[in-house]
């Protein structure tokens, strides 16, 4: 951690101030944050402008090899690295993640359940990382630049991926950590019937899976009341595909950051807590 990353702190707490004496790598810290998501295939990264969660620059992605944590925060660190970074980062990882400690691991390697993710990566590359489960990243992003923007009452966010991530907001607030790919759909967990995953393996039509989906999004309406379902992940930019085959009650949109969702949100969560 440099000097850098106090400027940043620094920034927010030193008002007023004399005349702009930082140099101009200061003021970039102030408003870019890299945000990173990590998922079961890669990893990808990029700099994001948390005024307007745009990217600043180019994504850049490295292979998630398989293996132990140490082995993903080196993975982690080289693509920190490679983008030439330092200062506070954010990162969305495909877990529950409490206080920086992953919970579960349907998806990854079971070695991180009870392990600080903040401080593996942080050690790792360096730079102070803080870490949110990947779909309340995308959720935060979508909740404060996307579809989301200004929605009251009940919204739920599904990221539809190799498993099935949510993010519930009321009235704008994140409720972290719902899992609500994990209830059971006739018998089986929900994100074992109709992820994306399952959509590919099974080889379903999108009327097939869209079936499944819509019984899944009824099972959630049934349960929580929502006033709005956002769908997000890689296969939010198919909706025109198979959004007019759901059938359930409460209006369903899909995200407008797409795959951008969880690097922004990472690093909107990184710039919140370091302010
Ligand atoms: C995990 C969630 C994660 C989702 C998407 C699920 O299997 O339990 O924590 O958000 O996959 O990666």
């Amino acid at each position: 951690m440099g000097s850098r990353v106090r400027g940043f702190g620094g920034s927010r707490v030193r008002t007023p101030e004399p005349p702009n004496p930082r140099t101009p790598e200061h003021k970039i810290m102030a408003k870019h944050i890299l945000g990173v998501d990590v998922g079961g295939s890669g990893i990808k990264g990029a700099l994001v402008d948390i005024k307007t969660g745009k990217l600043i620059g180019n994504r850049v992605r490295v292979d998630t090899p398989a293996g132990t944590p140490d082995i993903i925060a080196e993975a982690f660190a080289g693509l920190v690295k490679k983008i030439g970074y330092e200062g506070p980062i954010g990162c969305g990882f495909p877990a529950i993640v409490q206080h920086g400690v992953a919970k579960s691991a349907a998806n990854i390697d079971k070695g991180w359940i009870g392990h600080n993710i903040e401080q593996e990566f942080s050690d790792a590359c360096g730079n102070p990382v803080k870490a949110l489960n990947d779909a309340d990243a995308a959720g935060l992003a979508e909740l404060t630049f996307g579809e989301g923007k200004k929605v009251k009452g009940v919204v739920i966010l599904i990221t539809i991926g190799t498993g099935l991530g949510t993010a519930q907001f009321v009235d704008g607030t994140l409720v972290p950590n719902t899992e609500f790919g994990h209830l059971y759909l006739h018998g089986r967990i929900a994100e074992h019937y109709c992820s994306n995953r399952v959509r590919e393996e099974e080889n379903l039509s999108w009327a097939d899976w869209a079936h499944r989906f819509s019984e899944y999004l009824r099972h959630l309406e049934r349960l929580l009341t929502p006033d709005l379902f956002i769908l997000g992940g890689g296969v939010s930019k198919e909706f025109s595909d198979f959004g007019h085959l759901l059938k359930v009650g409460v209006p369903v949109r899909p995200a407008k950051l797409l795959n951008n969702a969880g690097i922004v949100g990472a690093a909107v969560y990184a710039a919140k807590q370091h302010k």
